[in-house]
């Protein structure tokens, strides 16, 4: 399995790097503003804005440089993500990696496909286990920048799988991960994984 997801990294040209030279203390003091939609300590409770309590540094890093750039669009964050330096990502990223990620509860409607999917994948559609990247428990691969997923907002995991298939999230790589499995996932394998993951731990 080990040897395994190293050669799938090598192949995705994905590198295993330091952690980065963030400052949660000085983050801590700079995540004011972020803190009215994600929760102060980044357990958002709003369920359309995600959660980013304890999770991972290098992803939250990615994705916050990819909003400046706007390579993923996210209006609500604009007014003030263009005055953001390079040592105020670190810093928010070390921040809010610090925190304990809450978890919430799964739908016992759905829970038992949703888990299905997650830890089995359909392989006779290619559908990988999610479990490769994102880990059985959903704390995702740090190192690698594969994201935390447990305890996630249903609301939030559904418009970014449907995102990924629809094309409107692309900034998952020129490997384009995120969007050729969720090409295969139909609405209700979405809203099983995603109630699946916001109970997970
Ligand atoms: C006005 C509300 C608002 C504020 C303030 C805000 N965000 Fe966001 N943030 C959002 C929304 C909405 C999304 C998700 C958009 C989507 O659905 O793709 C998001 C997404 C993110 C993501 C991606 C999460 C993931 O799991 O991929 C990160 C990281 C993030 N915000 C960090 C921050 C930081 C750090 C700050 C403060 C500097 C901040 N946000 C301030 C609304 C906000
Ligand atoms: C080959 C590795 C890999 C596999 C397998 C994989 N993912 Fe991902 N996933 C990623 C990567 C990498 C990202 C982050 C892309 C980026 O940088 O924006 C991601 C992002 C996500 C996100 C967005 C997280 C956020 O906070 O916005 C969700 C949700 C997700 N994956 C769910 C799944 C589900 C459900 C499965 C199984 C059906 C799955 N993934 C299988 C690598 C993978």
């Amino acid at each position: 399995m080990k040897t395994l997801m190293v050669s799938l990294m090598l192949t995705l040209g994905i590198s295993i790097t330091a952690q980065a030279a963030g400052d949660a203390t000085a983050g801590q003091a700079k995540s004011t503003v972020c803190g009215a939609c994600h929760g102060p300590d980044g357990n958002s409770p709003v369920p359309n804005f995600p959660k980013i309590a304890g999770q991972g540094e290098r992803y939250l890093i990615k994705q916050l440089h990819d909003i400046k750039k706007d390579e993923r669009p996210v209006p609500e964050m604009m007014a003030f993500m263009p005055a953001l330096s390079d040592q105020d990502i670190e810093d928010l990223a070390a921040y809010f990696s610090s925190q304990k990620t809450e978890i919430g509860a799964a739908d016992p409607a759905l829970v038992a496909a949703g888990e299905a999917l997650y830890r089995g994948g359909r392989l006779e559609q290619g559908v990988p286990a999610c479990t490769g990247c994102h880990a059985p428990d959903g704390v995702g691969n740090s190192p690698a920048g594969f994201p935390l997923l447990s305890g996630q907002h249903t609301v939030y995991t559904i418009k970014q799988l449907t995102a990924f298939r629809e094309g409107q999230r692309t900034n998952d790589g020129d490997a384009m991960m995120m969007r050729s499995i969720a090409n295969k996932l139909s609405d209700q394998d979405i809203s099983a994984l995603a109630t699946y993951i916001q109970g997970l731990h």
